[in-house]
């Protein structure tokens, strides 16, 4: 493992030499673990997606990056633009740490649009002499030549009487001719929370709220990234809780990322809403953030990585994509999360074919590969749990099982190849309400996004498998299948 002093973490980008830019490039283009469809970075550690948003015919999508290392040093806002959401474009960091409110890192936030102009606004973390930990949130408006411009000055000097430092994410939306944000913060008893502020100018003072009253007061010691959007009439409340213990299959992972659906009442900020469910059952998912797209449907991206996590690119100088784009909607009270149909624009060679599998175990052909999107229609069921095993070699496999009498999905890594750490466990589950009746996988060089029933529950991780581990079987533990599969392949689409 690299040693990462605290000199190192906060150097800058721009005081660093061309050529150990050029080392770290050529360590990183060496990986055999590089992405072909997800954004990654091309040096370095990304993390959340940050500032999304389509505006006058173009998409925007920035993410937090520390250029120099596999760590989370000091944070840029690294940024690309598109037509589409696959075919984007790099364009570099648009959000750099120089001025003193963040110099210790330009953190997560938002876009939005007012009066046809386009706006951020940010977190800036700045580290005092001792090191303590000063939040406030910055504005930044882009220019006619597409430049971004900081305001001097915060727009939100810090967090209001009641609450510590970690004050974070601000999430900026309208609503009935206001501007409203929503920040991830922590209560000085320790625990997380929201909190909501109020403008009818984004240039002009926010005023505070207070904090969304939802019925979990003592629910972790930190709500990272919240978003909110309606659907369907009903208000959604999405956030990063830190701090939860793990419940049966629930919040194994080591924070969670999930929301709540109900009525917030804007007067009273009181929210009435039903539990907290996690948005997502894989292995690595966390601070996700929600657009609309240029059809005005409700987009997600997430991060397909999480904090405090070693992961097998580390030392090779980057770590960690996006995942996908999903566009939600709201069925029977729950986030249902399809892959976006940009997606479609992907796909190559397409091949199908119709069988039965049983308790021997099948290699499908011609199917292998290690970029595609495969799509499984179960036709018929009478085996007691099926398994598909991708990514399969002799020696590797990342199997999804289904067993049928409990409608759970399984995804396992324990035979995947190399594997993050500390991760409890090696498989995750994800529950059904109903029979499991499709599965339309996106499998990346290491990656994979599970999405089952059109959306109703969703897995993603990042896997580690060897070069040849390309095979696609499938297995009963007793009875028999008929399967319809078609499986497209998917080529390098995002430069680095
Ligand atoms: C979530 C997060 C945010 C913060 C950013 C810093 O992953 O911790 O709360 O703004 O990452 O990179």
């Amino acid at each position: 493992m690299e040693q990462w002093s605290r000199e190192k973490r906060y150097q800058k980008l721009e005081d660093v030499d061309a050529k150990v830019i050029n080392d770290l490039k050529e360590r990183v283009q060496a990986s055999p673990y590089r992405q072909v469809f997800h954004i990654q970075p091309k040096t370095g550690l990304l993390n959340d997606p940050n500032g999304l948003i389509y505006y006058q015919g173009q998409y925007y999508l920035s993410h937090q990056w520390f250029p120099l290392g596999a760590v989370h040093g000091l944070k840029y806002w690294f940024h690309y633009t598109g037509k589409n959401l696959v075919n984007l474009k790099p364009c570099g960091p648009i959000l750099k740490p120089d001025t003193t409110f963040d110099s210790h890192g330009v953190y997560s936030g938002s876009a939005f649009q007012f009066q046809n102009q386009l706006y951020y606004m940010y977190t800036a973390n700045h580290r005092t002499a001792s090191w303590e930990r000063r939040s406030c949130q910055m504005l930044a408006k882009v220019n006619s030549h597409g430049d971004v411009i900081k305001f001097d000055t915060p727009i939100i000097s810090g967090p209001p009487k009641g609450y510590t430092h970690h004050f974070r994410d601000p999430k900026v939306f309208q609503r009935e001719g206001y501007l409203y944000a929503l920040i991830g913060a922590q209560r000085e008893n320790l625990t997380g929370t929201v909190l909501m502020y109020r403008t009818s100018h984004p240039e002009k003072p926010w005023t505070f709220l207070g904090e969304i009253d939802t019925q979990l007061k003592s629910f972790g010691y930190m709500w990272e990234c919240p978003d909110y959007f309606q659907l369907n009439g009903k208000d959604i409340l999405l956030f990063c809780p830190q701090g939860i213990d793990s419940e049966d299959n629930a919040y194994q992972n080591v924070y969670q990322s999930g929301y709540l659906v109900g009525h917030l009442n804007f007067e009273t900020l009181t929210f009435e809403h039903a539990p907290f469910v996690e948005l997502d059952d894989g292995f690595d998912f966390y601070a996700p953030q929600t657009f609309l797209d240029e059809a005005k449907r409700r987009v997600l991206i997430g991060w397909m990585g999480l904090p405090d996590t070693e992961y097998p690119t580390d030392d090779e100088g980057w770590a960690h994509c996006l995942t996908v784009p999903r566009i939600l909607t709201l069925e029977s009270g729950e986030l249902k999360q399809k892959p976006h149909m940009d997606l479609r624009k992907l796909r190559q060679n397409k091949e199908t074919a119709l069988g039965y599998a049983n308790k021997f175990i099948k290699q499908l052909h011609p199917y292998e590969g290690e970029q595609y999107e495969l799509i499984i229609d179960i036709l018929e069921n009478e085996a007691s749990a099926i398994e598909f095993h991708l990514r399969a070699s002799k020696h590797e496999a990342t199997v999804i099982r289904y067993e049928s009498k409990t409608q759970q999905v399984i995804l396992d890594r324990f035979d995947s190849g190399k594997l993050p750490h500390p991760v409890e466990g090696t498989a995750r589950v994800a529950q059904l309400k109903s029979e499991l009746s499709q599965l339309r996988i996106f499998v990346d060089t290491s990656s994979i996004e599970i999405f089952c029933n059109e959306g109703e529950k969703v897995l993603s991780s990042r896997i580690f498998p060897s070069k040849d581990a390309n095979k696609i079987k499938v297995v009963t533990d007793s009875g028999q299948v008929y399967l319809k599969l078609t499986k497209y392949d998917i080529k390098k689409q995002i430069e680095d």
